[in-house]
Parts: structure tokens; C-alpha cells; sequence
């Protein structure tokens, strides 16, 4: 998604947001660009397709103390320098993240085509907001102009005439605000300028934000001051840094034994769950009859896990919904039911937008959220963040992790509240729980081996990853971490149902990744192994057996520490996550940032 930063105040600007937008790169992008006051007031652009190292290429030195920049992930328009942000429209440059749904209606009936350029719905809204700018008065054009947008925006908006001052208001798009003895600081995320700053707020929606030399000053629409929220930031920039490692998705493989104690630790309390510091009540789990969990992506997979273990565990029905589906069916929520949101950044647009519908059928509405204070976080009734620390490689690993810790925190919680656990399983649930980061530390000594085996993988244009019950559940996950980050093929499928047409596509040499952690129906996964190796397939075994040497079953054999199968999946994901980084890093890909994506989806 796009990135945003802004500054104004006595450092030089150009810097600051150049670096800003370096630290925001992990968001995914196609083109950059920054805009300035030049001392005779004047706005200065510069913008180009491409990286923010070719945005440092065109820049010349200048001492301009007040500056916005962005990082573009390209919605409506080619990759072009015309389409990069900012946009400049006679007295107004601005810069957004978000969509403007109604662009085409707003460019009909403000007659704004001869003012326009390029081919976003952004440069509409700078034409908007210089055709509703008097040349004094900024706060009145965007008292006028925001009434009359349709979607999702974050601006940054810079008006001639009133040289250092940013303006900024949004509307589900994020944006943090910090201001500090050097300056004032607004951005999509904290990663931009925390180290100027950790103390923040978030910039409250439809909220018009006004930054100048001397600080930050907040009012509603119609004028009403409002006072900022602050919050502290819980991690400092080390953690937003590669500390060492190649990409910032191995340091955050590595950091998932730390991620899941400082997750789970908070939350047990005499060997057993307890939510009270989260302030999530015990009548929670008490009353809930069913439970939806609604998400995208990693995170959805991670909701797969939860229900999984929840239904078979306890009986209670489960369903997992895709948040951009979920939001266009007719969903079977009661108030009784219990929905639980996840999301790691906790701005996905189809999950927030999922969790304003279920909100309309239930009370009980629960996120499981990495990302304090946001959106998600703060429009459900109630949160359990994971502290997995800022996740910044596209593609999630840690999250998932902790995640999934969490779903086992609530699942045991809802044993016990609904009698279908005893104390004495529960206190062995939890104590199996706390070994996990044990458990996942001994896989990490591992890297070097899958990092040899991958080299099989790297040429591969089809794999499928086979599994049942919870192995099934994290198939999905090890198919999609490895498409997302080596652009290989690759397919999760039920290991008793590829015979139903799938196993056709198995010839020589297909890769097979096979999970065979669930010893109820490990013969039967054997099974399907064995009708794919006949058909030629390469076949990585993952499993707690001590040494499968069967070339029958498989080529290459993974032992995996002997633990309860429930808590397989902790360490075999681990496995799948460098088998997806080592295929990627092999293939000579940026596995940070993967072609096309963005680490947090926040438009539809
Ligand atoms: C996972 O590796 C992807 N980056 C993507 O599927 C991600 O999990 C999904 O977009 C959901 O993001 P969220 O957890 O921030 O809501």
C-alpha cells in the first residue's frame, strides 16, 4: 500500500522524508516522490516510476524545512512519472493513499478534465481541492471538499501561500501523527519517524490536521478543536531494523520463539488463560454458541488453524470467512455468536469493513491485532494484540505465529469456561503451549538443511502442499508463503481428495511438500504420499516420525521434534517459511518485497 510522510519544522525536510519513504518501502510500491516549499514559497516536486533510490537521483540539494512524501502502489493508472504522487493542481499539491471512488462523477461535475494529467483519482482530488482553495484560507477548502468524496483517503495536502503548514485528513486510510522539540512528523505508519519521536497519535477520521513549526492542532469539520490521543510506542526502531540479517523476513522467522512467549506469557496466569488484563471478560467464551472468524490472507489461514483446533476440540461450530466474501453474503450471526477478526496490521480494508457488518449482528466482536491502535483494534468490542513486534516483510511469518498462539490461548480458555475441559488438561495444554518457542528453536538450527534441499524447488513451476486435518489447515499457509515470495505455482490440497482430480497434474518431478503431523490419520496421509511418489513426484516429508528412509513415501524426510499433534503446527510451519524464503532468496528474489504486493491491503 501507499506510503505517507510529511515534516515541518527547523530540521531540513528533504532527508527526513527521503529516509521516511525508505523505511516505508516494505509497504510495497512502483514509484516515489516528494514535495517542498522553496524559501520564495514556492512548491517543488519531484516524483519518478520506480525506486526511492531514483527519486534521490533527480533530487537536488535544496534547505527546505517542510516537505510531504509517498511511496505509490499503483490502484488506477500505469507504473508512470505522471502517476506518481504528489500531485500538483494550480495552488495545492497533495499526496493519498486510498481510493476515491467517485472520481469520475467529481471530474463530470466540477468540469476538472482540463486540469488533469495522469490518470489517478488522486490528481482529481488536487484539482478539487485548488478549485475550492481561495489562495488564503486551506481549512475552508477542505471543509468543502471532503463532504464530497466517496472511499477511502489518508492526504497530505500542501496549499501556496501558506508556506511551512501541512493539512491532512483521512478516512480509513491510516495516518500517525507525532510532534517533537524538531519538528512535526505525519505518516501511514510509525516505522517513518519513530526515531524522532515515541509518542504518537492517531489522526481520527474526518478530522481536519493542521501542522506547522509550532506543533499540531486538530479540529472536526466543522470546526470543533479536538484534542490528539497519545500513545507510547511499544518497540523501539532496532526492532524495525534488520539487526544483522539479510532481509528483515528471515530476522522475523527467527524472532517467532521471542514473538510467541511475549504473546502467550501476559495471558497465562497459574498455568492457566487469562484475558482480564486485556479487559476481554470471561462471559465472552461463556455465552458463545458459534463462532465466525473473519480475515484475509496468512491471517485467515492462522483463523483456519483456530477453527480447526476449536471445532474438533470442542465441539463448537466454527466458520472461517474471507473478508472481501464475507462482507457480500448473508452471514448466519446471532448475538449469541462470538466473531473474532485478525489481522496483523489491523488496517486491511475487506476486514475492517467485514468487522463494521458483523458488528451490526453482534456485540461480541473480538480482533486479534499486532498493530496497537489500529483501525481494527479500535472499532471492534474487544482486542487481544499479539506482540510479534512491527512485522515488516511482506510476507507474514511471525504474525502467523502468534497468531495462531493466540486461537490456542482462546480455544482452551473456551474448554474451560464451557466445562469441556478439565483444570488438569488445560494446565497440560498451556504447559505444551509454553514449549513451543523451545520447540521452534530447534527447527531454526535447521535452516542450513532446507536451505540445501530448496535448491531442488528452485526451477519448479507447480508444488502442492498435502496434508490432513491441522496439516491441512497449514498446507494453505506453506502454499501461499511460497507462491507470494518465489512466484511459484503452488497448491493446498486436502491429501484424501487429490485422487478426485488433482493427482493428474503430478508427473515427474512435481514437487509434493507432505505434512504428516497428526498421528489419527497419519497412515492414511502415508497412503496418498505413496499414489503421489508412484506418479513421480518429489516428495518433502515433514513429520515426528524419527527417520523415514521409505523411498516409496518420500525423497526427503524431515524429522520434527516429538510433541502433542496439536502443537505440530508451530514447528512444521517454521519449516515451510524457509522453505518458501530459501526457494525465493535461491531464485535470486527479493523476498522483503514480493512482486505486485503490499504488506498491508488497505484498499479494496
Ligand atoms: C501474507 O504473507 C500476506 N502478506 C497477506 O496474505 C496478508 O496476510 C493479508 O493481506 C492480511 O493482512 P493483515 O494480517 O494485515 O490483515
Amino acid at each position: 500500500m501507499c506510503g505517507i510522510i510529511g515534516f515541518t519544522g527547523k530540521l531540513e525536510a528533504q532527508e527526513i522524508l527521503l529516509e521516511g519513504l525508505e523505511k516505508l518501502e516494505y509497504r510495497g510500491y512502483d514509484s516515489a516522490g516528494i514535495a517542498y516549499f522553496k524559501e520564495n514559497g514556492s512548491i517543488s516536486i519531484r516524483k519518478t516510476a520506480g525506486k526511492v533510490k531514483d527519486l534521490r537521483a533527480i533530487c537536488d540539494e535544496n534547505t527546505a524545512t517542510c516537505g510531504i512524501g509517498h511511496t505509490r502502489w499503483a490502484t488506477h493508472g500505469g507504473v508512470t512519472n505522471a502517476n506518481a504522487h504528489p500531485h500538483k493542481c494550480g495552488n495545492v499539491a497533495l499526496i493519498h493513499n486510498g481510493i476515491i471512488e467517485n472520481y469520475h462523477e467529481l471530474v463530470a461535475t466540477y468540469d476538472l478534465e482540463k486540469d488533469l494529467i495522469s490518470e489517478t483519482d488522486t490528481e482529481v482530488a488536487a484539482a478539487l481541492f485548488n478549485k475550492f482553495y481561495d489562495g488564503e484560507n486551506p481549512i475552508a477548502a477542505i471543509q468543502k471538499v471532503v463532504p464530497l468524496l466517496k472511499g477511502s483517503f489518508a492526504f497530505c495536502i500542501i496549499f501556496k501561500n501558506n508556506p511551512d503548514m501541512i493539512y491532512a485528513v483521512r478516512n480509513v486510510s491510516p495516518m500517525v501523527a507525532a510532534t517533537c522539540k524538531d519538528g512535526s512528523f505525519i505518516a501511514s505508519d510509525l516505522t517513518a519517524f519513530i526515531q524522532y519521536s515515541k509518542k504518537y497519535f492517531i489522526v481520527p477520521e474526518y478530522a481536519i490536521l493542521t501542522m506547522s513549526k509550532e506543533g499540531i492542532s486538530l479540529q472536526e469539520l466543522d470546526g470543533t478543536p479536538i484534542e490528539p490521543e497519545f500513545l507510547e510506542v511499544n518497540w523501539d526502531i532496532t526492532a524495525a531494523q534488520k539487526d544483522g540479517y539479510p532481509t528483515f523476513m528471515l530476522k522475523e522467522i527467527n524472532e517467532q520463539p521471542a514473538a510467541i512467549t511475549r504473546t502467550i506469557a501476559p495471558r497465562i496466569h497459574n498455568g492457566l488463560p487469562d484475558f482480564s488484563a486485556d479487559n476481554i471478560p470471561e462471559s465472552l467464551f461463556e455465552n458463545c454458541h458459534d463462532i465466525t472468524i473473519i480475515a484475509c490472507g496468512t491471517a485467515m489461514y492462522a483463523g483456519m488453524v483456530g477453527k480447526t483446533l476449536i471445532q474438533d476440540f470442542l465441539g463448537i461450530p466454527v466458520t472461517v470467512a474471507i473478508a472481501s466474501e464475507f462482507r457480500y453474503e448473508k452471514p448466519v450471526i446471532t448475538e449469541d455468536s462470538l466473531v473474532i477478526v485478525v489481522s496483523q496490521s489491523g488496517e486491511t480494508i475487506d476486514t475492517l469493513e467485514a468487522l463494521r457488518l458483523a458488528k451490526t449482528k453482534t456485540a461480541k466482536t473480538l480482533a486479534i491485532v499486532n498493530v496497537k491502535g489500529s483501525s481494527i483494534a479500535r472499532e471492534s468490542n474487544y482486542v487481544l494484540y499479539t506482540h510479534a513486534g512491527p512485522e515488516i516483510a511482506v510476507a507474514s511469518t511471525k504474525a502467523y505465529t502468534v497468531q495462531t498462539a493466540a486461537f490456542y490461548l482462546i480455544a482452551c480458555k473456551l474448554g474451560l469456561v464451557q466445562n469441556k475441559l478439565t483444570k488438569t488438561e488445560a494446565l497440560e495444554f498451556i504447559q505444551n503451549l509454553q514449549n513451543v518457542s523451545d520447540n521452534i528453536a530447534e527447527i531454526l538450527k535447521l535452516s542450513a538443511n532446507i536451505e540445501e534441499l530448496t535448491k531442488r524447488m528452485l526451477n519448479a513451476t507447480d508444488t502442492f502442499f498435502i496434508g490432513r486435518g491441522l496439516d491441512y489447515t497449514l498446507s494453505m499457509e506453506g502454499a501461499l508463503k511460497l507462491k507470494e515470495i518465489s512466484y511459484i505455482h503452488a497448491e493446498a490440497y486436502a491429501a484424501g481428495e487429490l485422487k478426485h482430480g488433482t493427482i493428474a497434474l503430478i508427473s515427474e518431478g512435481v514437487p509434493v511438500i507432505a505434512l504428516a503431523t497428526q498421528g489419527h490419520v497419519y497412515s492414511k496421509v502415508i497412503s496418498n504420499i505413496r499414489e503421489v511418489k508412484a506418479r513421480g513426484a518429489y516428495v518433502i516429508l515433514l513429520s515426528m516420525e524419527e527417520n523415514v528412509t521409505d523411498a516409496s513415501i518420500c525423497d526427503v524426510h524431515i524429522p520434527l521434534p516429538k510433541v502433542p499433534d496439536q502443537f505440530a503446527i508451530f514447528e512444521a510451519v517454521v519449516v515451510l517459511q524457509m522453505i518458501a524464503y530459501y526457494t525465493s532468496t535461491g531464485k535470486g528474489l527479493n523476498a522483503d518485497q514480493p512482486r505486485n504486493l503490499a504488506k498491508s491491503v488497505t484498499v479494496e
